[in-house]
């Protein structure tokens, strides 16, 4: 049998900051439930922000721009799983995190119509995710939109998102990594997306 894959994607621009941290947690869980890994960091990758050009509409994929998301696209359609994670800035994701959900838009297939009914190339695949966001502050009021920002269009992509993980009082680089039990938890977390997926 083929291993699942599942693709972590971190939007964090710190280097070694907390949102690496625990997602090199997630995928270690989901490693040990036999899945095959990547791991995706956004500030590694140069990605365009969407200008609403809308000619993928017609293309089926994106024919502005030939950046990062020429290489992330082939990951993203061959990993049943896929993980988001960003740091909460300013009650949100980061930059480099909207844009590369922008940048999924191609998946679409729509009609003519307006407001016109949509579909999604990854839908109806059994396709599950994780989202996880990392904030400084305590109450979860204070994170704010970040794991809707992350949840929801995944959902309208056609996955199930299975875990909205949220991980409070980490504002230090690395501050995740004194946190035993929030690094146990999130390789429980990934551990249970693998086998969701076999
Ligand atoms: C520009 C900016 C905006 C931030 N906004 C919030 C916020 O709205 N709420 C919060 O709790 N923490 C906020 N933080 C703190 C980060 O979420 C926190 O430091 C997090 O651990 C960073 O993750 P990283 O190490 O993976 O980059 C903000 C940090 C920055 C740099």
């Amino acid at each position: 049998m083929n291993a699942v894959k599942i693709l972590g994607v971190s939007g964090s621009p710190r280097k070694g900051g907390n949102t690496e941290i625990l997602l090199d947690n997630f995928l270690k869980g989901a490693e040990s439930a036999g899945a095959e890994t990547k791991k995706v960091l956004l500030r590694e990758y140069s990605i365009e922000p969407c200008i609403g050009c809308e000619a993928c509409r017609k293309a089926g994929t994106c024919t502005r721009f030939h950046d990062g998301m020429e290489l992330l696209y082939p990951e993203i359609e061959e990993a049943q799983g896929l993980i988001l994670g960003s740091p909460t800035y300013n009650y949100n994701v980061t930059a480099p995190m909207k844009a590369f959900i922008d940048r999924l838009y191609p998946y679409y297939n729509f009609t003519d119509e307006r407001p016109g009914p949509y579909s999604s190339k990854l839908g109806d695949q059994g396709r599950k995710a994780l989202v996880f966001t990392v904030c400084e502050q305590v109450i979860p009021e204070e994170m704010g939109f970040t794991l809707e920002a992350l949840g929801m269009p995944l959902e309208a992509l056609g996955y199930e998102v299975v875990e909205k993980f949220l991980a409070t009082k980490c504002f230090a680089k690395g501050a995740v990594s004194k946190n035993e039990a929030l690094l146990e938890k999130a390789f429980e977390s990934g551990k249970k997306l693998a086998e969701a997926l076999r």
